[in-house]
């Protein structure tokens, strides 16, 4: 059961944080295909005491995405816990620390995964954040630094303690990046050791993984990251696979066309301007649109707009045309 604070939720289904991918828009779209709790991407502290404006925007969140997490990141206390003060003016259900990124300029300051090689110093920054602010204080982190040296088991006692209310664990080391196979078999040894809600992440690309990884390791709540990228029905079709046994079909590519603009839609009505919308934007086409017949086409024509109206077009006129030719049995 996931728990945190008034949030209980059975099997819950997680948006993991993800830098430029993970904002409003999308995790509206997530939230409105099933996705139980979603996440900001993560916010660095040093840019929100600074008042760094682009930073400060990042904390935005709607009524609508609730219950959602903002995750703030950095390597230095005291702006830590500045920052999670500022975080917490914008209401979120939950502040979530980042204590995994592996990159080396965030991870070499001893924030995101450098944090993996000082426990202790871990363990007291999330105390003090803990006691500074009055949310729910939630910690998303690796089962290591590298294979010789994992101590998930330790940290995950150490933040249990000071009183964090669940813990999200991307099974890979900080030496794998984002590659190679992460070992969910971490998470029932972390359960046996606290008591605290755990959540199983890696590698959860599709509804059967995530069905996988809830009987595997009896994790409380899967979260779900690359495998949301232009296929926000993974939460839909997870919640339909687990509840009733049964695989949904894949979505037509009516209903994909749909969601994209849905997407692209939601994404300019939060920005302060459509451009900014668009140009970004331009990432999640080849998700949206992977196995259409002749996409190549589409997608390199789609990329030189910058406003919303020529993108719809395009889009509903190859709808058109594939409706009409043989290829549409194919590409449904
Ligand atoms: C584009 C991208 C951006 C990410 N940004 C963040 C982030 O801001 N905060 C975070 O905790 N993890 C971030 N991650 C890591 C994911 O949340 C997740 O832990 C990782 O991708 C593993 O899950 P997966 O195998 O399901 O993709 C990011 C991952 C990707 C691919």
């Amino acid at each position: 059961m996931w728990k945190i604070g008034n949030i209980e939720i059975k099997n819950a289904l997680l948006l993991a944080p993800m830098e430029d991918v993970t904002n409003i828009g999308f995790r509206k779209l997530c939230k409105e295909f099933g996705a139980d709790v979603v996440y900001t991407e993560f916010v660095n502290s040093d840019g929100l005491i600074r008042k760094n404006e682009k930073t400060h925007k990042k904390l935005r969140i709607s009524e609508d995405e609730r219950p959602v997490g903002i995750q703030i990141y950095g390597g230095n206390l005291e702006p830590m816990i500045e920052a999670a003060k500022i975080a917490e003016e914008e209401n979120p259900d939950i502040i979530d620390i980042n204590a995994g990124c592996w990159v080396k300029k965030v991870a070499k300051r001893g924030a995101g995964a450098g944090l993996l090689l000082d426990p202790p110093y871990m363990q007291k920054m999330v105390d003090e954040i803990v006691k500074a602010v009055n949310k729910p204080v939630t910690v998303k982190t690796r089962i290591g630094w590298d294979q010789e040296n994992i101590m998930i088991l330790e940290i995950a006692k150490r933040l249990e303690d000071v009183g964090v209310a669940a813990l999200t664990i991307h099974c890979r080391t900080r030496q794998q990046g984002h590659k190679g196979e992460p070992d969910w078999s971490w998470i029932p040894k972390i359960k046996e050791v606290v008591n605290i809600p755990v959540a199983v992440n890696g590698g959860i690309m599709i509804p059967e993984d995530a069905k996988l990884a809830f009987e595997q390791t009896g994790a409380d709540a899967v979260m779900i990251a690359r495998g949301a990228i232009g296929n926000p029905w993974i939460f839909s079709q997870t919640k339909e696979l687990i509840e009733n046994g049964k695989l949904p079909s894949e979505p037509s590519i009516d209903e994909k066309i749909k969601v994209t603009l849905q997407h692209l839609r939601y994404e300019i009505a939060r920005a302060d301007n459509e451009r900014w919308a668009v140009i970004p934007f331009r990432k999640f086409y080849s998700g949206y649109l992977k196995g259409f017949h002749h996409v190549s086409k589409i997608r390199q024509q789609i990329m030189q707009f910058e406003s919303y109206e020529p993108i719809e077009e395009l889009l509903l006129n190859y709808l058109e045309e594939i409706k009409n030719s043989p290829h549409y049995e194919q590409a449904v």
